[in-house]
């Protein structure tokens, strides 16, 4: 377990004290160190090691000591962080003193608590950056030079400090700084999928890291770093449990246990949400309906979100999986999505919590289109949702693939409050075995033109609030973490959470400048292993749809563990949840039709969008296959045909992860051994899949296409039969 307030704090007091108690430390810090210093990847990206040395005398002058005026359990957290931080980083302790007495003084705190900060008179700009919000200002004092980091609320003072950190952490300039900053969005949240036995429904880094038995006794100090590295990016929300929800959490005995764990939460300002079974009144309560118009079961409701506000005061509020995949929701009893939702709303609204309603329902029709049926179901009730709904909705319109376009309700319900929900836990894409950093992806998804409002109505505006003036705004993610050592199975992923945190604070920032500062955070600072880690991280994702899912080709994983190709399967119960229904493969071609000769869901889109994704000739090849069944002979822009490009990419997929393995190895004496091997044995794991991959779908849809492979693409290293025969291991 890290441990390392305590190490650093040994680090560098003693190194000051006389000469015995030097040897002393040095020999229990070694020994101490050794294994504390283990590169196990437990310290995410907030790791305090000593700069290089230049550095370290450039920021010294500027980092003498901390003035933190302020007590509350929030300021706690905030000293601990800048000591361990600024001690850590700068190879020197960094003390806590009560005055500006020095130059370089550190003064962090709000108005309210700090009269510090309140002599600055700095009302009007705080007020507009909001509790959460921070200014980080070079300045003077008491006639010192200081770097003050004030905000209105303590978390934002919090979130100011670990901003501080990361500016040293990442080597940039700190001795004139003017920084104001303020989450673009209000809701920053984790969705994790943990059933109350421990296991993680589409987790790949071990158990739950909510240990529910021990449970609210018992609080293990990894649940403070937990939080620690939420608040270092913002993210100031997360969901305990699956969406496929057990009523038992919303028990007395459930909500002691969540309780204890949203007081180790609260002073770094992340609230917890419960996902709530809709017929937890009939589970739980005894009553014969879940009938939302039914007034015994809001007053259920009611009650029940009385109880829990009596235990946890800054609960955020619930998330609802309604009439999906089998849940219970309000249709069971003739009830629509709005009736549903609104009921927990008001059961909520006295305390000010969220309903968030997820927009994943499709239901089987005949000849029905999936990617067509939650704006079938949800977009008709435009405007119908309480002011205090969300809803929250998948990125793309199918489920989390490697690649989809934007979903149509995007832009879609003008008057209903969005979010997106992303996935950082890789279902579809290679679970933690696969080194892919999803930034580009969802950057893809946010940059989106939906022309809701003309042109330049993108993803990001809708979620931001600002073209329909939406009043509450959030962004959601499913989790990767887990009880591994590591937290996300690959230490890679970490910067999968990395990323979701920092766009959810900012969704305007580019997959560059969020891969550099965690590469910087994390692995190393040398300039030219930081490009090359960068460029890998941002080919990643594009270079894994080229070995699963090219040109818009989706779902064609094995079923229900979706890891590995399996484009033949056809045997679930539910034609949708059939690889073959996705892609349609034939004599003729290959492809989903959704244009007007198809299923025409492409009419969901607003035009121009619309004509783009319905015409051949227009259509981003990436999207093609998602729009059109696309004969095998059709020539492609760079003047291949469909079955020779489908090869070539497949070929480039496999090819980059071949690429990206050597060029890891060469990055070996700048990564810690430890590390380095961990990744590249995750690498070699990612080649045999890729080839695996290209050879199972290639072979596969071989037997339309009856053409050769294309030139340069390799011969395959099983039969068709053996890649049928078993589904690949993890
Ligand atoms: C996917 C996933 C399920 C999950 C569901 C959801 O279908 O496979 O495990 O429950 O999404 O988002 O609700």
């Amino acid at each position: 377990m890290y441990d390392g307030f305590e190490i650093n704090g040994m680090n560098q007091r003693p190194l000051r004290g006389n000469k015995v108690l030097i040897t002393c430390f040095a020999v229990t810090l070694f020994l101490h160190g050794a294994t504390a210093r283990a590169e196990d990847g437990y310290r995410l990206w907030l790791r305090y090691d000593s700069l290089p040395r230049n550095t370290i005398d450039a920021y010294r002058p500027h980092v003498t000591s901390l003035v933190v005026q302020s007590n509350s359990p929030t300021f706690d957290a905030i000293r601990k962080e800048l000591v361990n931080g600024c001690s850590g980083l700068l190879d020197n302790a960094v003390p806590i003193v009560k005055q500006v007495d020095r130059d370089g003084v550190v003064v962090v705190g709000t108005p309210e608590s700090s009269p510090l900060i309140a002599s600055l008179k700095w009302q009007r700009p705080l007020a507009e950056l909001g509790p959460e919000g921070f200014r980080i200002r070079s300045t003077r004092m008491a006639r010192h030079t200081v770097t003050v980091i004030a905000s209105n609320g303590e978390v934002g003072a919090l979130y100011g400090s670990f901003h501080f950190l990361r500016l040293l952490q990442t080597l940039q300039p700190i001795d004139k700084l003017d920084i104001n900053e303020k989450p673009r969005l209000q809701l920053r949240m984790l969705n994790h999928w943990d059933n109350l036995d421990g296991t993680i429904e589409r987790g790949y880094a071990g158990q739950s890291l909510w240990d529910w038995k021990s449970l609210p006794e018992k609080l293990d100090p990894r649940l403070r770093d937990y939080a620690r590295a939420n608040a270092s990016l913002g993210i100031n929300g997360s969901v305990l449990n699956n969406v496929n929800a057990n009523a038992q959490i919303l028990t007395d005995e459930y909500l002691h246990k969540t309780a204890a764990l949203a007081g180790v939460f609260r002073p770094y300002g992340v609230h917890v949400y419960l996902a709530a079974r809709f017929s937890a009144p009939i589970d739980l309560g005894g009553l014969k309906t879940a009938d939302p118009l039914d007034p015994d079961v809001l007053a259920w409701w009611k009650k029940k979100a009385d109880e829990i506000y009596r235990l946890i005061p800054d609960f955020g509020g619930f998330i609802v999986k309604a009439n999906s995949e089998g849940q219970p929701g309000p249709r069971t009893y003739n009830r629509t999505h709005v009736d549903g939702a609104n009921m927990l709303a008001a059961a909520l609204a006295p305390h000010h919590g969220v309903v968030i309603w997820r927009a994943f329902v499709y239901d089987m029709k005949p000849g029905y289109d999936r990617a067509g049926a939650a704006y079938e179901n949800l977009q008709p009730f435009d405007g119908q949702f309480a002011p205090n709904v969300l809803l929250q909705v998948k990125n793309g319109p199918i489920d989390f693939q490697p690649r989809e376009p934007f979903h149509p309700l995007f832009g879609g319900m003008p008057k209903t409050q969005v979010m997106p929900e992303f996935q950082i836990t890789q279902e579809y894409l290679g679970f933690s075995n696969h080194l892919v950093f999803l930034s580009q992806m969802w950057r893809e998804v946010l940059d989106s033109d939906t022309y809701a409002r003309g042109r330049g109505s993108t993803v990001t505006k809708v979620v931001n609030g600002s073209l329909f003036g939406q009043r509450i705004t959030g962004m959601a993610g499913v989790a990767n973490t887990g009880s591994d050592q590591n937290w996300t199975g690959h230490h890679f992923l970490q910067a999968n959470w990395y990323a979701f945190g920092r766009l959810s604070w900012n969704p305007d920032l580019t997959s560059r400048q969020i891969a550099e500062e965690w590469i910087r955070m994390t692995f190393t600072r040398d300039p030219n292993a930081v490009t090359m880690i960068a460029r890998i991280m941002l080919e990643s994702h594009s270079a894994l749809v080229d070995y699963m899912t090219p040109l818009g080709l989706h779902h064609i994983m094995w079923a229900e563990h979706h890891y590995g190709p399996a484009p033949w399967w056809d045997k679930e119960k539910r034609a949708d949840w059939n690889p073959v229904y996705y892609h349609r493969a034939d004599s003729i071609g290959l492809g989903f039709d959704r244009t007007q000769t198809g299923s025409n869901t492409v009419s969901q889109y607003y035009p121009p969008v619309r004509e783009r994704f319905s015409n051949l000739a227009t259509c981003p090849e990436e999207f093609l296959l998602w729009f059109h069944h696309v004969k095998w002979d059709y020539h492609l822009h760079s003047g291949h045909t469909l079955w020779d490009e489908l090869g070539l990419h497949y070929q480039h997929g496999v090819d980059w992860v071949r690429v990206t393995r050597k060029q890891w190895n060469g990055l070996a004496n700048v990564i810690d051994p430890e590390r380095h091997a961990e990744v590249a044995k995750k690498l070699a794991i990612q080649e045999r899949d890729a080839i695996w991959w290209k050879d199972a779908v290639l072979l596969y849809f071989q037997t339309f296409a009856k053409r050769p492979l294309p030139v340069g693409v390799e011969k395959p290293q099983k039969t068709l039969e053996e890649y049928e025969a078993k589904s690949l291991v993890w």
